[in-house]
């Protein structure tokens, strides 16, 4: 693969502000989950792509002399938001099931007589691997306009060997954003396969083995009338073999065993949790496992929240996502999952600003890179037209954003 090419190098000054998750340790767990420091006035010098000095705009501009000047005219810096888990790589929409479940209609008892996921899995299909592209940059651009500088993005609407690895493709870019390409072969059951386990055998047997070149992560859905215990444990275990680190739809409708298998596993994170209880809770607080919340899919399937200020009050490892996908949560804004931790969640905007940066990373392995202005760090920096960073959350949909840079490149908004 070519080496990328070096990033941009400049200096954001005029920001009245700069906030970032405090500290340099990740992934970060109670009280420190919400610490935040703020250093105003300030100015950001980028070399190359990556952030140099995060300081007062007199010292980073006397040491950083010769590089270009961006006046933000008092816009107020966080990172860039990290978006852990999404399902971008698909076709069509759902809007008549939206309108069903409006109406009432059960989103299970969709997905068991044959529509839901497998009704998003005919329309990928048809797209091809062109439309399939297609559609998925413009997903992503969606999230980028509302501050996601990098997204994890999983395939599993296509379900034959072609289209899941088109998907792949499609997620892995380039993009202007950075992109975490993850294998959700054990999405759902595909129509031309009479159970689930054949189909698995199919899927771990001709599909996996070159997913696992293109894919840092491998998923599964963990729920009854999609995969068991069993079955999953059997996928990523094959999975993990390849050098995939594991993930997991878990807990979303029912306690089916996701923790207690990630936790065996040594999975990275379980996502969703909205049926997890006190014991869940209690395990996942005790494990190295993340627990991913994702608000959007609990309100559009009018679930129970899941207990996300237990998972923190506890010291769960806690990341917040979109989980952007046709069905569940079409909803590319973090901004918009921050004013839900803040509300629904009981979470502060500093949790939310953590959850969606330092412990996204975490999750996506990228820690190290991603999730902090710092220096080192890349140049990933969202913009605010605003008088301090918890609006962000405070001002729903993401109003505020002005700019969004990823490795110091204008990917959003207006020029500054
Ligand atoms: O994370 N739960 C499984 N998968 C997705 C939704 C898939 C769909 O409805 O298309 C989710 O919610
Ligand atoms: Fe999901």
């Amino acid at each position: 693969m070519a080496a990328p090419e070096p990033g941009p190098s400049l200096v954001l000054h005029g920001l009245t502000a700069a906030a970032s998750p405090a500290g340099a340790g990740a992934p970060l767990r109670g009280s420190d989950l919400g610490r935040v420091d703020v250093q105003a006035p300030a100015a950001i010098a980028i070399v190359e792509g990556r952030i140099a000095a995060v300081g007062p705009p007199d010292d980073v501009l006397r040491v950083h002399a010769g590089l270009e000047r961006v006046d933000c005219r008092g816009a107020v810096a966080i990172p860039g938001l990290v978006d852990c888990h999404t399902h971008p790589a698909f076709g069509g929409d759902r809007a008549a099931e939206f309108d069903l479940r409006a109406q009432g209609a059960d989103y299970e008892r969709i997905h068991a007589s044959g529509g839901g996921i497998r009704s998003t899995v005919e329309a990928t299909r048809r797209l091809g691997a062109t439309g399939l592209a297609d559609a998925t940059a413009r997903h992503l651009g969606w999230m980028a306009a509302n501050g996601t500088t990098t997204a994890e993005g999983k395939s599993g609407y296509g379900l034959d060997h072609d289209t899941e690895l088109a998907s792949l493709a499609a997620v892995a870019g380039p993009h202007p954003i950075a992109t975490v390409p993850t294998y959700l072969g054990a999405h759902s059951v595909p129509p031309e396969f009479g159970s689930a386990d054949e189909y698995l055998d199919h899927a771990i047997a001709e599909v996996l083995p070159q997913a696992a070149e293109r894919a840092e992560h491998a998923d599964v859905f963990l729920e009854r009338g999609a995969f068991s215990a069993e079955q999953a444990d059997r996928y990523l275990r094959a999975a993990m073999g390849l050098g995939l680190v594991a993930r997991l739809h878990g807990d979303q409708f029912t306690e089916s065993g996701a923790i207690p298998l990630a936790i065996e596993l040594g999975a990275r994170s379980v996502d969703h949790l909205e049926a997890t209880g006190p014991a869940g809770v209690a395990a996942l607080a005790a494990s190295d496992v993340a627990g991913v919340v994702l608000p959007v899919a609990a309100l559009y399937l009018r679930r129970t929240q899941p207990p996300a200020r237990a998972l923190v009050d506890e010291g769960a490892v806690v990341a917040l996502a979109t989980d952007f996908n046709p069905g569940s949560a079409f909803c590319d804004s973090l901004p918009v999952v921050m004013t839900l931790a803040c509300t629904v969640l009981g979470m502060t905007p500093g949790e939310a600003l953590s959850a969606c940066t330092v412990n996204a990373a975490w999750v996506l392995g990228r820690a190290d890179r991603i999730g902090r202005l710092a220096p080192g760090y890349d140049a990933d920096i969202v913009l605010l037209d605003a008088p301090d960073w918890r609006h962000v959350a405070y001002h729903l949909a993401g109003r505020d954003i002005a700019a969004v840079y990823a490795r110091g490149r204008r990917v959003a908004g207006a020029q500054r």
